[in-house]
């Protein structure tokens, strides 16, 4: 029966959390549950809440009110219990910048006292994790950023945790490293593993999330499996168009008119759900190329603001 209790209770549950910092509210009545093996990806543009939330679950951080429940325990109560059980990858690069990469590794497996016999080949585990093998006796002050970070990541993984907690993992990576670090994202939840993880990376949150929670200013704004999401706000198709400003203008006019929605991506200027665009739109306006609809489409039809 234990057993039977400890299999179905999420990894994560977050209920009604309020998170203030005087007259700032971080994290506003935010309620999550993620699923044990799954990979959950907290999304949103800069201040949403994103590593308030992260570090509430590990008790760095104190909700103002709302409970939190990590792999079944109450944190910040039983925080320690459960910090002992997670691995966490904060945003801001936290090594001991004076220490060896080895050094920096074999401080973490005895903080999360992994036997001592068990901790030579934790270490190196973790150092190929990193692709840092070649660079196990360099200080981290010299490591480039991206080294850095795969450091942070494997150090987070060194005593094989069951819940795997990223904040933007992937920043500063080059597209390379990035790919890998996906794939042993993928790797992690193959083998049980409950990987959570925010970034400004639409892509990312589309191809390794299970579920995604959009916020921003704090709130939840959609929750819900990627392609949920887009079929529920975004539809199939945006038609994207390119041109002088005036000319953009001219075309989100038209399209507000018609009652269609439109965000505008850098440059160009998207018309969303392309799919039941009338066709007599696009006789006027036909040179526009059709995108897959995106998280960042969702996100704009649900705020009227943009990711980043
Ligand atoms: N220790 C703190 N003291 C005061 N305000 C804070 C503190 N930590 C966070 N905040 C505020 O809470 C809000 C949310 O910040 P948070 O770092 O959680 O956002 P984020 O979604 O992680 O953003 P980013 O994408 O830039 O990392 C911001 O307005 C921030 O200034
Ligand atoms: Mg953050």
């Amino acid at each position: 029966m234990v057993v039977d209790f400890v299999i179905m209770t999420p990894a994560l549950e977050v209920r009604d959390v309020v998170k203030r910092f005087g007259d700032i509210t971080a994290v506003d009545h935010l309620t999550l549950s993620v699923e044990r093996g799954t990979c959950f990806g907290l999304l949103g543009p800069n201040g949403a809440g994103k590593s308030t939330t992260m570090r509430m679950l590990t008790g760095q951080a104190v909700a103002t009110s709302g409970t939190i429940s990590v792999l079944g325990l109450d944190v910040p109560r039983e925080g320690k219990r459960a910090r002992a059980r997670m691995g966490v990858v904060p945003q801001i690069d936290n090594l001991d910048l004076q220490l060896t990469c080895r050094a920096n590794l074999w401080a973490w497996a005895a903080m999360y006292r992994i036997p001592r016999e068990k901790r030579q080949a934790a270490v190196d585990r973790a150092l190929e994790i990193a692709s840092l093998g070649d660079r196990s006796n360099s200080v981290a002050e010299d490591l480039s950023g991206g080294m850095r970070r795969r450091l942070l990541i494997a150090r987070g993984l060194i005593h094989s945790p069951e819940l795997v907690l990223l904040d933007e993992p992937t920043v500063g990576l080059d597209p390379q490293v990035r790919a890998e670090l996906w794939s042993l994202i993928d790797q992690l939840r193959s083998e049980g593993v409950t990987i959570v993880m925010s970034t400004h990376y639409i892509e990312e949150a589309e191809r390794l999330a299970d579920d995604v929670a959009i916020m921003n200013h704090g709130r939840l704004v959609a929750q819900g499996a990627p392609e949920t999401l887009l079929a529920a706000h975004a539809g199939v198709q945006a038609a994207e168009f390119y041109g002088s400003p005036s000319r953009l203008r001219q075309i989100e006019n038209a399209a507000s008119a018609a009652g269609l929605s439109t965000r505008r991506t850098g440059p160009s200027i998207s018309v969303l759900r392309a799919e039941s665009v009338p066709p007599s739109f696009f006789d006027e306006f036909d040179d526009h190329v059709l995108r897959a609809s995106n998280l960042e489409d969702v996100f704009v039809l649900l705020t009227g603001e943009g990711l980043e």
